[in-house]
């Protein structure tokens, strides 16, 4: 690999957390971080983190020691902490002796991050304030991930540029921080080693590589697509649960707000209960990333992409990608 003497200083305690060369995470994607792309991103001298999504224990089972056929790189996984099955995706985990577990989508309920630390592994954790972010690392997790606002998929509210000032200066001192979201070239990674972040992750800029299994469509839209084209889902009626999700607009984005002044008009004129009026909602875009990500339909599926989508206008190799991303952040730094 070639050298890069002020990105690798910098970079230091982040390779050394995560037994890599450079400390790039390239963030779990349902359906997009599956064995190809794990595997190249660490092949790359990255670190691959496959997307547990829904998957049962035995899909997980099969998908680790896939992905081991592939690299002997480190790489870890990402469990969604709302899954039923969280404690059995652990134990598989456990079983294959994973180095890192990312637990995400909510705080991780009680016992979880004893049971990864048990098996020897590092936990990884988001969390959107600071307040948690402390509680999380006083009571076990290893490192911490702030993922901002612009990124792909399941966002909060706080753009990554005020998350990184609040959280850095408070934290990176003591504490393994990667940076999340928005971060397509990497001038933008230097500016945050510089604030003292351990590392980055990117998702949106790798989810078009070379090796990811996407749909020829998914990708077609990502390079078509612009900053401004990633949205956040839009909620119309408070009443009414909506996750926030960046995602390319599309006919599925719209029909979910027209689907959303309908249950409400329901609601109204009480026709629908709330309970059956909530199910609606949530259930609309069940399976859709999926739609979109393998079977191709950018219309009405969820096309999860992050406002870096602008920067993405070909298929490069996860190494290509990654040697693109070291290159400009040590010029950057130099
Ligand atoms: C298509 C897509 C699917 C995603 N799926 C997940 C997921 O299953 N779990 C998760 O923790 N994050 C998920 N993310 C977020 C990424 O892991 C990563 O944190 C994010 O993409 C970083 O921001 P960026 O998109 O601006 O690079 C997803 C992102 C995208 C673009």
């Amino acid at each position: 690999m070639a050298t890069y003497p002020n990105t690798s200083r910098l970079m230091q305690r982040g390779c050394e957390f995560l037994g890599t060369e450079t400390a790039i995470l390239c963030g779990a994607m349902s359906w997009v971080s599956e064995r190809n792309l794990v595997a190249a991103i660490s092949n790359a001298g990255g670190f691959g983190v496959i997307a547990c999504g829904a998957m049962t224990p035995e899909l997980l089972d099969a998908e680790i020691a896939a992905t081991r056929g592939l690299t002997d790189k480190p790489f870890g996984v990402n469990l969604i902490t709302m899954h039923p099955m969280l404690f059995d995706l652990i134990a598989v985990c456990a079983r294959h002796k994973v180095g890192h577990v990312v637990l995400a989508g909510g705080i991780p309920p009680k016992g979880s991050v004893e049971a990864i630390r048990e098996f020897g592994a590092k936990v990884l954790v988001f969390a959107p304030t600071l307040a948690l972010a402390r509680r999380l690392l006083r009571s076990g997790a290893d490192a911490l991930v702030i993922e901002g606002s612009e990124a792909g998929g399941h966002i909060g509210p706080v753009a990554t540029s005020v998350l990184a000032q609040e959280f850095l200066p408070e934290l990176a001192e003591d504490h393994v921080v990667f940076v999340a979201g928005g971060i397509g070239r990497g001038e933008m990674i230097a500016a945050y080693l510089e604030m003292g972040a351990s590392g980055v992750q990117l998702g949106t800029r790798f989810a078009c590589a070379s090796e990811s299994i996407a749909h020829p469509a998914f990708k077609q839209a990502f390079f078509r697509a612009n900053a401004r084209d990633a949205e956040a889902s839009v909620q119309v009626d408070p009443r009414l649960p909506v996750i926030p999700v960046r995602a390319l607009k599309n006919k599925g984005t719209e029909l979910f707000t027209q689907r959303q002044r309908e249950v409400a008009a329901l609601l109204d004129s009480g026709k629908i209960e709330m309970a059956e009026a909530q199910l609606q909602i949530e259930q609309f875009w069940a399976g859709a990333l999926r739609r979109a990500v393998i079977d191709g339909d950018v219309e009405n599926g969820s096309v999860m992409a992050g406002q870096s989508v602008g920067m993405v206008t070909r298929e490069q190799p996860a190494a290509e990608i990654i040697a693109e991303l070291m290159q400009e952040c040590e010029a950057a730094l130099s």
